[in-house]
C-alpha cells in the first residue's frame, strides 16, 4: 500500500508515521526529514532548503519533486507512508506522474484533523533528538528520563527553528493556501480519508488503522 498522511503542521504525521513503521512494518518517507538530514550534513540540497524551512516557508516545487524522485529510484516501494509530500496540488500531479512510471499508484490519503489552538500547543512544546530525530513533548510525550533521548541516550533534545512562533504562522498560512486544497484534490480522486487526531497518541492510532482496514 502507498498512503500519504497530511495535515497541519503538528497534526501528529510524524508520530504516527512512527507508529506505522514499528507495529505494521511499513517505510516512512518523510520530506522534513530528509530535508533537515540534508541541512545538517551541509549539502546543495540542504543549503537550498534552509533558508525556507528556517522561515516556515515550503521549498520550491522543482526542488522537493526532485527530491522524491531520488528516493524513489532507490526506496523498495512496499507498504510506504509519504509524510508531508505531496503538500501543494503541482506536487500532488506530479506524485501521480512518478508512481505511474513505475507502474503504481497512491492507495489512500489520509488527512489528520486537529484544530488550531491544539496545533500550537504541540508545535511550541516540541522538542526533538538533534541526533536521532526522535520526536518529544514537554508535557504529552516527555522523554522517561528529563533531558534524555530514549532511543539513543543523547542529552541534545532541542526546539526546531521553525517551530517558534513567526515560522509557526508561516507555516500554517503556506498550510492554509498550498496544502488545505489537496482535500478536494483526493476526495475527487477518491481516495480520502479523515482521521480525528484530538486525543493520546495512541487512540488516534487505533482510529487510522481503523480506517485503512489493517
Ligand atoms: P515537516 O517536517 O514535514 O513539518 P510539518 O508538516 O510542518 O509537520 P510537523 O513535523 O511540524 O508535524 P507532524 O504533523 O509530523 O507532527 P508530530 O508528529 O511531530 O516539514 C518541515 C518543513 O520542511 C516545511 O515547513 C517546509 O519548509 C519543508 N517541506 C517539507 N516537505 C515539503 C514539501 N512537500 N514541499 C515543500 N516544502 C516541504 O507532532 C507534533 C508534536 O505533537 C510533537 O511534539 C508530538 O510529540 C506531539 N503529538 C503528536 N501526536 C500527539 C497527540 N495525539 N497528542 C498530543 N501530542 C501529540
Amino acid at each position: 500500500m502507498i498512503l500519504l498522511l497530511f495535515g497541519p503542521p503538528g497534526a501528529g504525521k510524524g508520530t504516527q508515521s512512527a507508529l506505522l513503521v514499528s507495529e505494521k512494518g511499513m517505510s516512512h518517507i518523510s520530506t522534513g526529514e530528509l530535508f533537515r538530514a540534508a541541512m545538517k550534513n551541509q549539502t546543495d540540497l540542504g543549503k537550498k532548503a534552509k533558508s525556507y524551512m528556517d522561515a516556515g516557508k515550503l521549498v520550491p516545487d522543482d526542488v522537493t519533486i526532485g527530491l522524491v524522485e531520488e528516493v524513489f529510484e532507490k526506496k523498495s516501494q512496499e507498504d510506504v507512508i509519504l509524510d508531508g509530500f505531496p503538500r501543494t496540488v503541482t506536487q500532488a500531479d506530479a506524485l501521480k506522474t512518478i508512481l505511474e512510471s513505475k507502474g503504481l499508484k497512491l492507495d489512500k490519503a489520509v488527512f489528520v484533523q486537529v484544530p488550531q489552538d491544539e496545533l500550537l500547543v504541540r508545535l511550541t512544546g516540541r522538542r526533538v533528538c538533534s541526533q536521532c530525530t526522535a520526536t518529544y513533548h514537554v508535557k504529552f510525550q516527555p522523554p522517561k528520563k528529563p533531558g534524555v533521548c530514549d532511543q539513543c541516550g543523547s542529552t541534545d533534545l532541542i526546539q526546531r527553528k521553525d517551530d517558534q512562533e513567526d515560522a509557526i504562522q508561516v507555516r500554517l498560512k503556506a498550510y492554509q493556501d498550498s496544502t488545505f486544497p489537496l482535500v478536494e484534490y483526493y476526495k475527487k480522486a477518491g481516495i480520502y480519508l479523515e482521521v480525528n487526531g484530538l486525543g493520546a497518541t495512541e487512540e488516534v492510532f487505533g482510529r487510522l488503522c481503523s480506517a485503512l482496514d489493517i
